[in-house]
């Protein structure tokens, strides 16, 4: 792939101050891609900032919750006076915590699917106006939940389940503009949050890593390279896909948290 492609082009994550969607902010801020990040903390975000600007590209953060359509409709305005119409959004901002439906409230239930489901509308929706057309491409971040029954994952299956039939029904809505929206399904990613949430002991992380075919945890590295491929003209007719980037977990069939939710509630204590 002709990297030079990315230089000067604009990167919009959503999400972006930490684990997998900070990571492909990083890949593309290392080929000259300019980047706007967004997250809740404004600390968090402004730090991720500053470690993209240490790579050479131009990077700005602000603190924006993907659940607030007017902080988003704000930040998208302040992103393209900066950088100009957004080439590539990635959307990523995701929250989980394992529990069974039983032990869920329906608020809790609520807040995944709010942040999740709904964010992935409200980020979608409100970049629209800024985005470039024809030729922008958006990255969904989904999970293997969306289409592995999963205890403990109620909030998380449902919501992902929808981010899946989001991407593909904005890729029939907004394809014929010269959009491209796909979404990525990552395998369990090493040194991540969301991993550590669903792997809180090296018994678990070991097992879980067992489990995939390829018998490895997936890198950062793994999924930025996929969004990189997806944004480039090597992804130009790709559009609508669910592309899982796991090792293969997806043939596996559902996953058991049962030794994982112990012991995250034996930390709790
Ligand atoms: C049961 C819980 C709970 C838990 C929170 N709640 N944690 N219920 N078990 N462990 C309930 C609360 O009691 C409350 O309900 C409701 O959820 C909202 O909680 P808040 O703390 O007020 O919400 P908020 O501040 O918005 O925080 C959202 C969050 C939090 C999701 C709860 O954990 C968060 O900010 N997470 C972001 C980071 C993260 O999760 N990263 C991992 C993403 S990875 P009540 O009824 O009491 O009001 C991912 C995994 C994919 O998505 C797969 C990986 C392999
Ligand atoms: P992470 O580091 O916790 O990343 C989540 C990001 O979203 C953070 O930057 C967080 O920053 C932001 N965020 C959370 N709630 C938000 C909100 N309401 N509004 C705006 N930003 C919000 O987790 P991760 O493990 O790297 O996960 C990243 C993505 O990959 C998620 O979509 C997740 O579902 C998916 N995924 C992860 C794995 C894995 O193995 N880790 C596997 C499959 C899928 P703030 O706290 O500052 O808001």
């Amino acid at each position: 792939m002709d990297i030079t492609q990315f230089k000067g082009r604009h990167l919009f994550v959503a999400g972006g101050s930490s684990g997998i969607n900070f990571g492909i902010a990083q890949a593309f801020a290392r080929v000259g891609v300019n980047v706007t990040l967004i997250s809740r903390s404004a600390d968090k975000v402004a730090a991720a900032a500053t470690q993209l600007q240490a790579l050479g590209t131009q990077a700005m953060g602000i603190a924006a919750d993907v659940r607030q359509p007017e902080a988003l409709q704000a930040a998208f305005a302040q992103a393209e006076e900066r950088f100009g119409p957004i080439d590539i959004l990635v959307s990523g901002a995701a929250g989980n915590f394992l529990a069974t439906a039983l032990d869920m409230s329906p608020n809790a239930f609520k807040t995944v699917v709010d942040i999740d489901l709904l964010g992935s509308f409200n980020v979608a929706r409100m970049a629209h106006a800024h985005l470039r057309k024809p030729g922008a491409c958006i990255v969904q971040i989904s999970a293997g939940q969306a289409f592995t029954p999963t205890p403990f994952q109620a909030h998380v299956c449902a919501a992902k389940a929808g981010v899946d039939m989001l991407t593909q029904v904005l890729a029939m809505e907004w394809g014929p503009q010269g959009i491209r929206i796909n979404s990525i399904v990552p395998g369990p990613i090493a040194d991540t949050e969301g991993l550590k949430r669903l792997a809180p002991t090296e018994e678990t992380l070991t097992a879980m890593a067992e489990r995939v075919p390829l018998k490895r945890l997936g890198k950062i590295e793994d999924i930025a390279r996929m969004a990189m491929l997806l944004a480039s003209d090597w992804g130009s007719y790709i559009t609508g896909a669910i592309i899982p980037v796991d090792g293969g977990l997806a043939m596996s069939g559902p996953r058991d948290f049962t030794a994982a939710a112990a012991a995250s509630r034996r930390e709790k204590k």
